[in-house]
């Protein structure tokens, strides 16, 4: 049964048009938290469909309510409550490791799974991998789970900070991963070591970091760059920005592979770029 059948009777066939098709889990068998943008015509009709969405998944303890859009350097939104416990922390489950977390705190997708392992399939063992931007550090975690390698997290949100080490310790891996509280620009150059890969997960603004990402990266050193791209031209626009800054910087780059990650606005999409510094 889905949402539809649940809310059946409860809303007009003309709501029932226009209810979400999908939202967010996160969270686990036993505590999840349910994640749902309402159209503003079905203002009114908020809680019932939050109890709908409880009734149909018992593990959702919680449904929050997109109040806003993410905002700030921690990418951040807000959040309304619409039904169940105020408490949002949850343990999510993503392929083999564990993720406590609380969405209300820190920056989490779950719908970046694939991306993640995506990612993880390409290190190779003894690789050194700096994660800029690390957040709750789910990808030094499908890192680190998969090869034999040093990762480096680095984020500014003192939560996910937290939540981090509390991640990497649950998911046994702490003597893998190294994760450091700071600013990407400032914390960065400072590490002794230089890398094999550097991961930038930052869409909104990755590419003012780049020059710390050709400063640290080995010669030969692969970089995940993400950035948004529009529909017409998904990926010419990131393109320009990495060959300006290698230009920029005197560095020679080849470009690897190019790939869509998730829609992010109407026409704009979540890309990612993987070039190879020469
Ligand atoms: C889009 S989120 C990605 C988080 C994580 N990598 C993930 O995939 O879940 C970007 C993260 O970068 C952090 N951030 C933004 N600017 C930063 C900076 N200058 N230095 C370190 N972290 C930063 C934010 O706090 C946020 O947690």
């Amino acid at each position: 049964m889905g949402l539809k059948e649940i809310l059946k009777g409860k809303l007009s066939e003309e709501e029932l048009k226009i209810l979400p098709r999908s939202f967010d889990i996160i969270g686990s068998r036993e505590k999840a938290v349910a994640i749902i943008e309402i159209p503003e015509e079905l203002k009114g009709k908020e809680k019932i469909i939050a109890e709908g969405i409880m009734k149909l998944n018992k593990n959702v303890k919680s449904v929050l309510k997109k109040a806003s859009e993410r905002k700030g350097v921690e990418r951040l939104r807000e959040y309304e409550l619409l039904a169940g416990d105020e408490n949002t922390e949850v343990i999510h489950k993503e392929y083999n490791y564990l993720l406590k977390l609380d969405p209300k705190k820190v920056y989490f997708s779950p719908r970046e799974a694939t991306e993640r392992q995506r990612i993880a399939n390409k290190v190779k063992d003894n690789e050194k991998v700096l994660v800029m931007f690390s957040g709750v550090a789910p990808f030094c975690i499908a890192i680190a789970k998969k090869r034999n390698v040093k990762v480096y997290g680095v984020e500014i949100n003192e939560e996910a900070h937290r939540y981090a080490k509390i991640n990497a310790g649950m998911n046994g891996l702490s003597d893998k991963i190294v994760l450091i509280k700071g600013d990407v620009r400032e914390v960065c150059p400072k590490i002794k070591e230089k890398f094999d890969r550097i991961i930038m997960p930052l869409p909104f603004g990755s590419e003012n970091f780049l020059d710390v990402a050709f400063k640290c990266i080995k010669k030969g050193g692969k970089i995940h760059f993400y950035t948004l791209g529009s529909e017409e031209n998904l990926y010419s626009e990131g393109i320009k920005i990495i060959e300006r800054e290698a230009k920029k910087l005197k560095k020679k780059i080849k470009i690897l592979e190019k790939r869509k990650v998730l829609p992010y606005a109407p026409r704009k999409y979540k890309v990612c770029i993987d070039f190879m510094v020469l």
